[in-house]
């Protein structure tokens, strides 16, 4: 071969592997479970499953009355589903009310539970995404918090180890005595807890599924009035280290962070303190960001940033509590797509909000809806860990699809969607992730 020819070739040859190694993993996907967690009251609870580029046939399979329905998604459309106050789940204990959703193509899937005066949202995660340990993040409960593990596989064993002592079938469990649980394909696991269990550490033998939420949190503690929140965890190996942080719109009393260490001997920096902290698994350091304000947050190992919305009687405005993850920039996407259901609008949703994080230099190409965003005021932040300047700001959203796009495909960025309702209700999940695996290149011989 020419010598050009065959550099081409190698070059070629490189670039196939590269692609090769390395694997892109999105928090849009086929497969789901999802159990509804009984918040507040006892409430009818709304999923909205969303297609991309591809029309979907999908499978809702019921496994507490066997029942299954299949439906197709037209491209860029939505199917709100709405399950019955019988699959709420209440005691303590295994649990069959757990919904498994698969896709011939890709989609994304929400949960939202919506009463009058409490409001709690999540996205939910699919089971590629689903691994063996996490680190469990909740808010100080006054009525209890709930746990919910679900098992893709045939007997999974969990042991959980918990930072406080918690009773279960009574016995109590904690950093000493783990309680131990086996659980079948599609089973849940229940826990009610009246103790605050952020820091809580699952393992397990097989790949699972955690979503926490709290009946009502008072955030912070003493501060009126309370909400319902909720989140569908990701696991310790897909947490990340560099974050941006940024306040809500329409507060003044600023908002509630905190930070969970994913591994031991962890260090986290956190510039709104100033402050470096010594975190083990399952430790947790929290701090408060005044309203209009960003920040970041940075750790030496895999970390969990949440978010906490303050009750509404922090500063006099119509709003309250939610419990939202941050994404870390590793995970920024580069598109998000969700439908927020219309019952949002009955019980008077009316300040619904994207807060998007980005490059400075990419912020003039986004699009709500395909319609390029103009006239959005964007604050600065300069982090001293990564050498670019980032914006954020709360983009209005109205209920209904929402689908965010960059017209540049380099372009990536974090969401967060969340929204305030005029009968004292807040609800925030975290946007969407996306994150790249890249394993050593082989060796071409
Ligand atoms: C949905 O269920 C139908 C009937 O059981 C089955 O033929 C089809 O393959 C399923 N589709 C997916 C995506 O699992
Ligand atoms: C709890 O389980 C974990 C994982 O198996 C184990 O490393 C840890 O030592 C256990 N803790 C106790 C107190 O048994
Ligand atoms: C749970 O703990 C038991 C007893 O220490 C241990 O044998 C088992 O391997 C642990 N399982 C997991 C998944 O950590
Ligand atoms: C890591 O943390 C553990 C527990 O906090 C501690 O005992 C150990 O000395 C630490 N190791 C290092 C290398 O700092
Ligand atoms: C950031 O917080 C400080 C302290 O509350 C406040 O004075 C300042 O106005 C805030 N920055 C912005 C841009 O609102
Ligand atoms: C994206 O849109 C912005 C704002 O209209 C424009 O300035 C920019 O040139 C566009 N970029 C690309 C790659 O089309």
């Amino acid at each position: 071969m020419a010598p050009l020819l065959r550099w081409l070739v190698i070059l070629y040859l490189v670039g196939l592997s590269l692609q090769e190694d390395s694997k892109v993993e999105k928090s849009s996907g086929r497969e789901f479970f999802i159990g509804f967690l009984k918040l507040s009251a006892t409430q009818a609870q709304y999923i909205t499953i969303t297609s991309y580029n591809k029309p979907a046939v999908v499978n809702v399979t019921n496994k507490f009355d066997n029942t299954a329905d299949e439906y197709t998604i037209a491209s860029y459309e939505s199917k709100t589903l709405i399950f019955a106050t019988t699959m709420n789940i209440v005691a303590s204990d295994l649990t069959s009310k757990i919904v498994h959703i698969v896709s011939d193509e890709d989609i994304t899937v929400s949960s939202f539970y919506i009463f009058n005066s409490a409001l709690a949202s999540t996205l939910v995660l699919p089971s590629h995404l689903y691994d063996k340990d996490y680190v469990v993040a909740a808010y100080i409960p006054y009525y209890s918090i709930k746990l919910l593990i679900i098992a893709k596989y045939a007997d999974t064993h969990l042991n959980i180890s918990f930072p406080a002592s918690i009773d279960y079938s009574g016995e109590y469990y904690s950093r000493s005595r783990n309680l131990s649980i086996t659980l079948q394909s599609s089973q849940g696991f229940h826990l009610r807890a009246g103790r605050d269990i952020s820091g809580a550490i699952i393992y397990s033998d097989k790949d699972v599924g955690v979503l926490t939420g709290n009946t009502c949190a008072y955030i912070p503690k003493g501060t009126d009035r309370c909400d319902s929140i909720q989140e569908f965890h990701l696991p310790i190996t897909r947490l990340g280290k560099n974050y941006i942080i940024s306040t809500f719109a329409d507060r003044t009393a600023g908002d509630v962070y905190r930070v969970v260490g994913g591994h031991d001997n962890t260090t986290v920096s956190v510039k709104v303190t100033s402050q470096n902290y010594q975190l083990s698994r399952g430790d947790f350091v929290e701090f408060e960001l005044n309203s209009g304000n960003s920040s970041y947050v940075t750790c030496d190992k895999p970390c969990l940033v949440t978010q906490f919305a303050k009750g509404s009687q922090a500063d006099n405005t119509k709003s309250d509590p939610f419990m939202t993850f941050v994404p870390a920039i590793e995970q920024y996407s580069r598109d998000y797509n969700t439908f927020l259901p219309s019952a949002l609008t009955n019980v008077r949703a009316d300040r619904n909000y994207a807060l998007i994080t980005i490059q400075d230099k990419y912020k003039n190409g986004l699009m709500l809806n395909g319609v390029i965003l103009q006239g959005i005021t964007w604050r600065q932040i300069l982090t001293n860990t990564v050498s670019e300047t980032y914006v954020t700001a709360s983009v209005p959203v109205t209920i209904g699809g929402i689908r965010i796009t960059h017209n540049d495909s380099n372009a990536l960025y974090g969401l967060i969607y969340y929204g305030w309702s005029q009968n004292l209700a807040g609800y925030g999940h975290l946007g969407g992730i996306r994150i790249v695996k890249v394993y050593p290149c082989k060796l071409l011989s």
